[in-house]
């Protein structure tokens, strides 16, 4: 099969589709014949040395894909069959023709969704579904400050932060990203390169603040973040585009507002959780995919690639260019 491959780490230009082994469905797996994958920050950070799979994934790039069921591996309970349409979530191996996949990190592909927009899904919806539902413990009427809202997990956050009776919040650049997010259910949005972002919130907050911030950028936000954080609110620390170093009074300040700050980190959960989470998400989430309810949720496709262009696709996720996510298509 041909996959998406890098001999050593550095650019885009390193990468090449390379003729690689068809892997074999082990127990409980099911082998997914892929029709589409989704790029994420970590397969540019993979790219580049600083991220290795865990422990037994893949050494592919890939963190999802869509496309039909081509085999089943001993000890499947039967939930699928051979030639089911279905998206996944994987901790590695996606960019290829054929990955392997627990069964249950499969979801069906929501009625209405093309299998593009289904490989928009996975990565990038569990994580906001699991950032605001099981970390952030998110409630009706709070507050969320989403950062990067118009990133993959950003453009489902805000959706689900609806979903969850909540208001979305969200920092983004240029004024134009800001439209964007608030056609998709966003109150407000703050230009973080312009504006000062907690000065923006606490306003919109009448002083008290933000119940939750999901929070991808890490070091460069820290003191706003703070700021306009509301007493007993969480950050919820999933990503450090702004860096890793905090210099100054963040302990007391957290003690002050008697602040929680949680990492999340979802590709390195064990097998049990990714399956409960994925369970979840099916029953909670996914039947507000397809068209006709009354909460209506949608993947953000930016741009869609054939394989053979992986190069330029992940030239402009590092551009920051993309507005939800970029997918790649199979040959
Ligand atoms: N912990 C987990 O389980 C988990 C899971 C999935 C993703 N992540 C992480 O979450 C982050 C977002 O993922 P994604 O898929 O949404 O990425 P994405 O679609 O590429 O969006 C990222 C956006 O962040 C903004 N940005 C980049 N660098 C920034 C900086 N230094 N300061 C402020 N804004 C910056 C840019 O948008 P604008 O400048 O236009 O706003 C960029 O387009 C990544 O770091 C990813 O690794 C973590």
């Amino acid at each position: 099969m041909l996959a998406v491959h890098f001999d050593n780490p550095g650019g885009p230009e390193n990468l090449y589709i390379k003729e690689v082994p068809t892997p074999k469905p082990g127990k409980g797996e099911i082998l997914l014949k892929v029709t589409a994958s989704a790029l994420n920050r970590a397969d540019l950070l993979q790219r580049q040395g600083q991220y290795s799979p865990p422990p037994g994934a893949s050494n592919i790039l890939g963190l999802e894909a869509s496309g039909h069921v081509a085999e089943l591996g001993p000890g499947c309970q039967g939930s699928w069959k051979i030639g089911d349409a279905a998206m996944a979530l994987m901790p590695g191996g996606g960019q290829a023709q054929y990955v392997t996949v627990p069964e249950g990190f499969l979801m069906p592909v929501p009625e209405g969704l093309s299998l593009a927009e289904a490989a928009a899904v996975p990565e990038a919806w569990l994580t906001a579904f699991q950032l605001l539902n099981c970390v952030g413990k998110v409630k009706e009427g709070e507050t969320v400050l989403i950062h990067a809202g118009t990133g993959g997990v950003g453009t489902a956050a805000i959706q689900l932060t609806r979903m969850f009776k909540a208001v979305p919040l969200v920092t983004t650049s240029p004024q134009d990203k800001i439209e964007m997010a608030k056609k998709l259910g966003a109150e407000a949005g703050f230009d973080y390169k312009k504006d000062d972002f907690s000065e923006g919130a606490l306003k919109l907050t009448q002083g008290v603040g933000v119940n939750v911030i999901l929070d991808c950028i890490g070091g460069s936000y820290w003191e706003k973040n703070i700021n306009c954080l509301a007493p007993d609110g969480r950050w919820v620390l999933y990503g450090l585009m702004g860096g890793a170093e905090v210099n100054g009074p963040l302990l007391s300040k957290l003690l002050t507002k008697r602040a929680t700050l949680q990492a999340s980190l979802l590709r390195s959960r064990d097998k049990k959780y990714k399956e409960g989470l994925v369970k979840t998400f099916t029953e909670k989430a996914i039947p507000h995919f397809s068209p006709g309810g009354p909460i209506q949720l949608k993947p953000v496709v930016d741009n869609i690639f054939p394989l053979a262009d992986v190069q330029k696709a992940h030239e402009r996720m590092e551009a920051n260019l993309n507005v939800g996510k970029i997918i790649l298509e199979m040959p």
